[in-house]
């Protein structure tokens, strides 16, 4: 099992969830399609933000959508209801100790969710044995190292030093997506193939100031605040100063950039 979940499963992170997933759906995804007929196992689906996603790109495919909270799954549930969609199931599992039949999934997708588990490489083995042999994997990680910005700040790294260091108490890694290429090899997969998806933002790009700068990465530092503070990670004023200075990258000459690690990978 995995260590406590860092975000929490607060309403505002549910939106930030969704929020991040609009923005960065075509970044992410535009190139993840399933065959009709394929049967995929989403593990870690949360609210169901890529589920949709998925489903409505992939419109043939079977997709069995899993989390060990039931408040997401019924969340993610009500979601793919509202988009009409009807190749999704979901089923409250833990993805260490899931019932499936071994080797009954075409794909197996995992986004967000390496980022939270103690032992990602288990995980991994745990996915892979899902798996059909020839069967591939898709694994989605940020990773807070690949964060820059104009006009720096070392209160806001300060923030975002807190969110990581919270992650790690909690058994995560919050820069985990350097390490997917060498965990899916480690995994055993073959042909493991990671393309880096830097998002960038300018004044030129309004929907993503909002869209990921402010309410997706910003959001989500914020979302630790007190956390941080009780924890004696850092005083008040220090982090406000830092989520100031990050809302200040969102202005006509700020820029903000973050990289996102999309990894592939085939079981033999
Ligand atoms: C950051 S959320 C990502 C949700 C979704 N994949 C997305 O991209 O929006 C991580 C999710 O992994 C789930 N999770 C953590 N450990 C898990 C486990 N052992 N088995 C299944 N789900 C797990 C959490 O409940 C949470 O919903």
């Amino acid at each position: 099992m995995s260590g406590q979940y860092v975000h929490g499963y607060h309403p505002r992170e549910s939106q930030r969830l969704n929020d991040q997933a609009g923005t960065l759906a075509d970044l992410l995804h535009s190139d993840t399609a399933f065959p009709p007929g394929s049967r995929v196992l989403e593990a870690g689906c949360g609210v169901g933000a890529q589920t949709v996603t998925l489903a409505r790109n992939s419109p043939g495919a079977r997709i069995v959508s899993i989390d060990i909270s039931a408040a997401s799954l019924a969340e993610a549930n009500a979601k793919v209801r509202a988009a009409r969609l009807k190749n999704v199931e979901f089923v409250r599992a833990d993805l260490f100790a899931a019932s499936f039949e071994a080797e009954s999934f075409d794909h197996v997708f995992a986004c967000f969710v390496l980022e939270h588990l103690a032992r990602p490489a288990e995980a991994l083995a745990a996915l892979k044995a899902l798996l059909k042999p020839g069967g591939t994997i898709t694994v989605i990680e940020g990773d807070h190292g690949s964060t820059f910005f104009h006009p720096d700040s070392d209160a806001a790294r300060d923030a975002i030093a807190c969110q990581v260091e919270l992650q790690r108490r909690s058994g995560g890694n919050a820069m985990i997506g350097r390490q997917v290429y060498p965990l899916l090899a480690a995994a055993g997969f073959d042909d493991v193939q990671v393309s880096p998806r830097m998002i960038y933002v300018d004044s030129s790009r309004s929907h993503l100031i909002d869209g990921f700068t402010r309410k997706t990465f910003t959001a989500m530092i914020e979302g630790v605040r007190e956390t941080a503070i009780n924890a004696g990670i850092i005083d008040a004023a220090r982090f406000d100063a830092g989520i100031r200075a990050l809302h200040r990258t969102a202005e006509d000459d700020g820029v903000f950039c973050y990289t996102f690690f999309k990894g592939l990978g085939t079981k033999s």
